[in-house]
């Protein structure tokens, strides 16, 4: 197929400085939760990203400096000379490609609690440092000295960075994180000397960075700054207007502008508060401010949205993070004319959470995701068809469905089984839910794949037994049947179950998902404390309940503090009126109220209702599995090889464990047997100092 001209204009080559980016597809900088400590795995990450045809792509932040850094987030680093082969092994994968290799240098000013190097922390004014997590650490006022020591270690940094192949140096100042903005805003510069007070003295430390910057490789490198399109900090903060101020008054100093937003909550917003293209306002008209092509990111999956961007004169680079990561062919897919073939990004942020919670990042959309190194997957190809012919998996949620599109591309023979009659078992009805409508795109995307293939066969309404299965003659079967949300209670706080008297109405999140709604005043008890509680309090508002929200947690949905929305919702169910009890753990139910206990002093109190929702924990839907496991000596005469239990049915978790497991499994299809105790994936060990 061949690219439809519409989208021509989305793959003219754009010049940025001494350097010519191939495409106006830009990768802005992303981290991974690898770093440092997995640096061949992001290599090969962003390998594939040139590979799909990305023309721009990016590092994540790079902390320049020992002086300021996250710990014990892990990013990558650049501290000395020691670490340019770990970031040239990047570069050099991406122009395997011939995209643009850029790096992020990150100087982490008032937000790097340096945990690890415990240098003291430096900011343009003394103060606190302003990490999420409250670090109990200040940062001290820089000096002149240090500014001149600042822009000597950023002068390492751009040689470094060069050294290592590096086309494009990004100097970070946007999302609260890089020192640039903590001198642009007023918030965090009360410096009465020549680089605090007016714009023009704030902009000076980012001018002479970028000055020093052209000077000292600006013959090989482009030079661009990565600013916050508003800082969403109230009335000292760096606005939208100054931002315009700012890049007016140095219109031409940088060879491009990369415009971010507000804070990383702002900027990476997932799609149940913000949709597509959501800071066109904010950056509309910076284009005519320079001469200097401009960056900028919105989530962009839709082809036609990014040529609107480009040819309505707001954007010259559609900047993307999660579209990438969901999608890293999204380019090649445009070009070969394969739009309906584009995995695109749900929204959801788990990636997010690899970042928050310092381990390797996962994608929803995209299982290979920070596997490509470690298990040698690939977002497109799968190896070719094993011994075994057939596969019969049961159920068509996200594990089943993945399964099904990963062994189909493989070649087997598949027959997916699906109890209901639609697809996408657990995503179908979530993606119903207010603010979820996106992640119905795991579902229709695989389908659509699927329903190309075939060697792929879809049975509906197929509630099978094991003797159906026995009966079938398939030589390998994948158990996906998901799982049903408990309605005892039990959950974290109690791993017994509450006493819950019969007369009250107790309902689960699959009730409320199947229609199943109760009236008058609900308490809804959230022990699970991801999304689920806080959607089902809005849906339950919507339908005219009067909505208590219980949480043995200190927050609502306090696992979202890991997806950059923990603040959203509880600003959002205070707003809509739900009455909300944190560090409450329900204890009893009685037939017209609940008990609740302070999970601190254990003090008890009341609370009048109508109904009780449980969101506490759910049950794999296993009984196939039981009945397979129990007539095990039965299976070879049946002409059955394997059978194996995966995704929420065998173990309950997010929709991102799901995929991963449908991919897993159709992955180790007829794989070699190797030693089982064995690690299954490649792995860095740090090298060992010589001891002296
Ligand atoms: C997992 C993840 C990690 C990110 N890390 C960085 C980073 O290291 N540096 C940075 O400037 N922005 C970072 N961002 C923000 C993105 O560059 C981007 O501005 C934002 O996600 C909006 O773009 P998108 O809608 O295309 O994802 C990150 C975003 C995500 C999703
Ligand atoms: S994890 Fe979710 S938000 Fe992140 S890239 Fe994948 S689908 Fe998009």
């Amino acid at each position: 197929m061949t690219r439809d001209p519409r989208y021509d204009i989305l793959f003219e080559p754009v010049e940025i400085g001494p350097v010519t980016a191939p495409n106006r597809f830009f990768q802005v900088p992303h981290c991974n939760g690898g770093g440092y400590r997995d640096p061949s795995a992001a290599a090969e990450m962003r390998r594939v990203k040139a590979e799909g045809g990305w023309g721009v792509v990016f590092t994540e932040q790079v902390e320049m400096h020992h002086t300021s850094e996250i710990t014990p987030f892990i990013e990558l680093r650049l501290w000395d000379d020691r670490d340019i082969p770990m970031l040239a092994r990047m570069a050099d994968s991406i122009h395997e490609h011939d995209a643009l290799a850029g790096i992020e240098l990150a100087y982490s000013g008032v937000n790097g609690p340096n945990l690890y190097t415990r240098e003291v922390p430096m900011g343009p004014t003394a103060g606190p440092i302003l990490t999420f997590t409250s670090d109990p650490v200040q940062a001290r006022a820089m000096d002149k000295g240090d500014i001149r020591d600042l822009r000597r270690w950023y002068r390492n940094s751009f040689r470094r960075s060069k050294q290592a192949a590096y086309d494009l140096i990004c100097l970070y100042g946007a999302h609260g994180f890089g020192i640039i903005q903590h001198f642009l805003s007023r918030k965090t510069n009360h410096r009465t000397d020549e680089y605090g007070g007016s714009l023009e003295n704030r902009c000076r430390l980012m001018r002479e960075l970028i000055e020093d910057a052209k000077d000292e490789v600006g013959d090989a490198c482009g030079i661009s700054v990565r600013l916050s399109l508003d800082e969403m900090a109230g009335e000292h903060g760096f606005s939208n207007a100054e931002l315009r101020d700012c890049i007016e008054m140095n219109a031409d100093v940088p060879d491009l502008w990369d415009l971010a937003h507000g804070a990383w909550e702002d900027c990476s917003a997932t799609s149940r508060f913000k949709d597509e293209g959501a800071q066109e306002g904010l950056v509309t008209g910076i284009k005519a401010l320079t001469s200097k092509p401009v960056v900028g990111v919105g989530r962009f999956t839709s082809p036609d949205a990014m040529v609107r961007q480009v040819r309505s004169g707001i954007l010259d680079f559609i900047g993307a993070a999660r579209p990438s990561i969901a999608d890293p062919f999204l380019p090649k897919k445009i070009d070969e004319g394969r739009v309906d073939d584009i995995r695109e990004c749900i929204g959801c942020n788990i990636c997010v959470t690899g970042d928050m919670t310092m381990s390797l990042s996962r994608c929803t959309q995209n299982p290979s995701f920070m596997e490509e190194w470690r298990k040698g997957w690939h977002p497109e190809t799968v190896r070719s068809k094993g011994d075994s012919e057939s596969v019969l998996v049961i159920g068509a949620g996200p594990a089943g469905l993945e399964a099904t599109r990963a062994l189909g591309l493989r070649g087997y023979k598949v027959a997916l089984a699906e109890a209901g009659t639609e697809l996408g078992g657990r995503v179908a009805r979530e993606c119903r839910l207010p603010g979820l409508s996106a992640w119905g795109r795991v579902r229709d995307y695989r389908e659509g794949q699927i329903r190309k293939m075939p060697n792929v066969d879809i049975y509906f309404d197929s509630q099978l037994t094991a003797d159906d299965v026995l009966a079938f003659g398939f030589e390998n079967v994948a158990i996906a049947t998901g799982a049903t949300w408990r309605r005892d209670g039990v959950a974290r706080f109690h791993q017994h179950g509450i006493e819950i008297d019969e007369v009250m109405p107790v309902f689960t999140p699959d009730d409320l998902m199947a229609g199943k709604l109760p009236t008058g005043k609900v308490v809804l008890y959230d022990d699970d404390h991801f999304y689920m509680g806080g959607v089902l309090a809005e849906l339950l508002v919507q339908h005219g309940c009067a909505v208590s929200l219980v949480t043995p947690a200190s927050e609502v949905s306090q696992w979202t503090n890991n997806t950059l929305e923990q603040a959203v919702i509880q600003a959002k169910l205070i707003d809509m009126g739900v009455d909300i009890h944190v560090t409450r753990a329900v204890s009893a139910v009685a037939r017209d109220h609940v008990t609740l206990q302070c999970t601190y002093s254990g003090r008890e109190s009341t609370l009048e209702a109508d109904a009780l929702v449980l969101v506490t924990s759910r049950t794999g839907n296993d009984l196939i599995w039981t009945e397979m496991k129990a007539r095990e000596a039965d299976w070879a005469e049946a002409g059955i090889k394997s059978v194996r239990i995966i995704g929420d049915a065998e173990a309950p978790a997010p929709i991102a464990w799901a995929t991963y497991a449908g991919r897993r499994f159709a992955e180790e299809l007829d794989a070699p047997q190797g030693d089982p105790d064995a690690l299954p994936f490649k792995r860095e060990i740090a090298e060992l100092a010589t001891v002296s």
